[in-house]
């Protein structure tokens, strides 16, 4: 792969790294989409990245669908899959991580200790190995991509990263990895993370900046959903992950929650409109 990236950037290819841990689905090929539209190269990478899962959480269960993904990739015009092996990654005494500090130990880092800096380590190796010039990240993901950015930032990285948003299915579950877990009363149960992101964002198109306002109302919304345990619903500023109390500028609703034993992640990101500053646009 290294040599590979090496000829690229001789012959001054625009290579676009669309980094994955596979079971790849329509939000992952909405980035390979757009990575082709930009570039003249895309690599996608598959790797189960295991310093980013906590001990209990299902690394050995992680759906592997290596076949069926390298045909989707073949089909989309991929040029490469970089797919290496743990101890490619990791050989012994491996020692050094990445930490983003602050960013990383709030939310899904509270919940998933350890997890963002298992992120950050792979796709800073991913970035050294691939060269990309644009690197693509879904806003599925928020603090994930916003972590990202930081790194990039804070570390001189050569890449832009660029965030794709959130694919959905036509009932409104954010396609994830995950959803395969899910049986058919949870899959239904699931639908409780749109639900709740739907009722607050009708209700901050309505007038409402009060975040407390809008917390209780997601709130409402899962206690009537059995099958749901809400982790956290946090209303966010977009750039410091930090809570807000009034809505008022680019903000995340962030939601959590576990049906039976699958975590699952969801967010609406709301900004406010260009033409008008009061009305805020929503990205659900
Ligand atoms: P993975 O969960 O496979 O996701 C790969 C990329 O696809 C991430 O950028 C994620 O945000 C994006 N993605 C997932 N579901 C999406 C959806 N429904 N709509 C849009 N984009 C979506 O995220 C990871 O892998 C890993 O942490 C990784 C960055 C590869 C590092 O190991």
């Amino acid at each position: 792969m290294k040599e590979s990236a090496r000829l690229s950037r001789a012959e001054n290819k625009i290579v676009g790294l669309v980094p994955t841990m596979g079971a790849l689905h329509a939000g992952h090929m909405a980035l390979v989409e757009r990575a082709k539209r930009d570039c003249t190269q895309v690599v996608t990478s598959i790797f189960v990245n295991p310093t980013q899962f906590g001990p209990k959480e299902d690394l050995a269960k992680y759906p592997r669908t290596f076949e069926s993904d390298a045909t989707k990739l073949e089909s989309a015009g991929v040029d490469a899959i970089f797919a290496p092996q743990p101890a490619d990654i990791y050989p012994p005494n491996f020692r050094t991580y990445v930490n983003v500090e602050g960013l990383s130990d709030r939310l899904e880092g509270r919940s998933r200790p350890g997890h963002f800096r298992g992120v950050a380590t792979v796709v800073l190796k991913l970035f050294e190995i691939v060269q990309p010039t644009y690197a693509y990240f879904g806003r599925k993901d928020a603090q994930q991509v916003r972590i990202i950015t930081q790194m990039a930032r804070d570390l001189n990285l050569n890449v832009e990263i660029v965030i794709c948003p959130i694919v959905r299915e036509p009932d409104g579950l954010a396609l994830s990895s995950r959803n395969v877990y899910l049986n058919p009363d949870e899959r239904k149960a699931a639908l409780v993370l749109h639900r709740a992101l739907t009722a607050a964002r009708d209700e901050l198109a309505s007038g409402t900046r009060d975040a407390l306002s809008i917390q209780s109302t997601i709130q409402k919304t899962f206690a009537a959903e059995p099958l749901a345990t809400l982790d956290y619903a946090e209303l966010v500023d977009a750039d410091t992950f930090e809570p807000v109390t009034r809505v008022s500028r680019p903000c995340y609703i962030l939601l959590a929650v576990h049906i039976g034993k699958t975590r699952l992640i969801d967010n609406l990101y709301l900004e406010p409109s260009s033409a008008n500053p009061d009305v805020f646009d929503f990205h659900l």
